[in-house]
């Protein structure tokens, strides 16, 4: 270990999750009692980094955080490498260094999910040494197992999935509902696993509404009046997944630039339209299975509120094992979580890449073996 005192930027970006705050305690404290490290926190992401808005981190400003959700540093979606300023899009990652200069930092904790570790990586090749902590209710984060905030989520997730099932079965209705994710279905599949959702929809099993409103169907004649759709946000019918891929083929072999348009133009009318998904889940699973249906969207109450156990423990965990790492001067890497183990891995082996759920996943299989429907016809 190197013993010298370092300077820590730590920053937090990209959508907030609950147990943030438990990360820049345990990375802040652990930075300061056990390695004398000094830690400066930039404000709302990459975006604090480029305007030097800072907070030096003493014992009492990482108190009393712990238990609260959000993040108390803020957060934004802002790309170093296109960040809107003054009107328009513009590399700003000399900026960034000149700030990371100033404060004669060694390291930038970055905390965040895909989107955040492609602009670590990004201020990585301009010099920086980064450490990342990966952090998403997506849980779609490559070469960790688990990500900080999905647990939380999950918990969210099923309560309200709990709380669907006595509504849906007193009006003998139908309930959809829509579930975070982005374009995998963690959330979706475990929520829906865990609150004993009837039907459960992800990205990565394209679904068929009529094989959907059969298995409600079926569930009406053996006297259970009511279902439960679990729909990941992410998730697409069979129908517009086989009609993405000719426009997506369309495009590759346009022979001019006016087709190329044309079929540019018509994807983004079906990823537009696709926006409304659960909507019209809801009203074609009605007209064909002549039952009343409902649509609900969790939104970002899925994100809000206090972390979960789990969380505030995989935080400290996070934040404690980076400032290890920090210490022995071993950067370029994200703190990854390894079966009950927490170890590094190279920043680059993860940017560029999403975790998606393994179709032969044992939450799969579990969903199907107590008869649940995931909308592909194989029960
Ligand atoms: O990545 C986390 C997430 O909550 C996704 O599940 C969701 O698609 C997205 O963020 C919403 O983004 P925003 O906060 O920018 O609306």
């Amino acid at each position: 270990m190197d013993n010298m005192t370092k300077n820590v930027g730590v920053l937090t970006a990209g959508g907030d999750t609950p147990g943030l705050n438990a990360a820049l305690r345990g990375l802040g404290k652990s930075a300061m009692y056990k390695y004398d490290l000094q830690l400066i926190g930039f404000y709302d992401g990459f975006r604090g980094l480029l305007h030097d808005r800072n907070i030096l981190f003493d014992d009492s400003s990482l108190s009393g955080i712990l238990t609260v959700g959000g993040t108390i540093l803020g957060t934004s979606r802002d790309k170093p490498e296109k960040m809107e300023v003054g009107g328009k899009k513009q590399d700003m990652r000399d900026a960034m260094v000149d700030t990371y200069q100033k404060h004669h930092l060694d390291v930038l904790v970055c905390m965040g999910g895909g989107g955040t570790h492609k602009n670590a990586y990004s201020l990585m090749e301009k010099g920086l040494n980064i450490v990342t902590i990966p952090k998403t209710i997506d849980n779609d984060i490559y070469n960790t197992d688990v990500t900080l905030g999905f647990d939380t989520a999950l918990g969210i997730a099923t309560e309200a999935i709990d709380r669907l099932h006595s509504t849906a079965h007193s009006h003998h209705r139908i309930v959809v509902v829509e579930i975070m994710g982005h374009n995998a279905g963690w959330l979706a599949l475990g929520a829906g696993v865990a609150g004993g959702a009837d039907v459960i929809l992800i990205p990565e099993i394209p679904y068929d509404e009529e094989y959907i409103a059969e298995a409600i169907l079926e569930r009406s004649r053996s006297g259970k009046h009511f279902s439960i759709v679990a729909i990941s946000e992410g998730a697409v019918s069979k129908k517009d997944k086989k009609r993405e891929e000719e426009l997506l083929h369309d495009k590759e072999s346009a022979k001019d630039k006016d087709e190329k348009k044309k079929a540019k133009k018509k994807l983004k009318a079906l990823y537009a339209e696709q926006v409304n998904r659960s909507q019209n889940l809801s009203q074609t699973l009605e007209n064909l299975t002549g039952l009343e249906s409902r649509m609900t969207i969790l939104g970002y109450v899925q994100r809000g509120g206090t972390p979960s156990a789990r969380d505030r423990l995989l935080g400290s965990m996070l934040g404690g094992y980076a400032a290890d790492i920090i210490a022995d001067g071993n950067y370029g890497n994200m703190v990854s979580v390894k079966g009950q183990g927490i170890q590094p891995v190279p920043l680059k082996s993860v940017v560029n890449q999403r975790k998606t759920v393994p179709v032969d996943h044992l939450w799969i299989d579990t969903a199907r073996r107590v008869g649940t429907c995931l909308g592909d016809g194989t029960i």
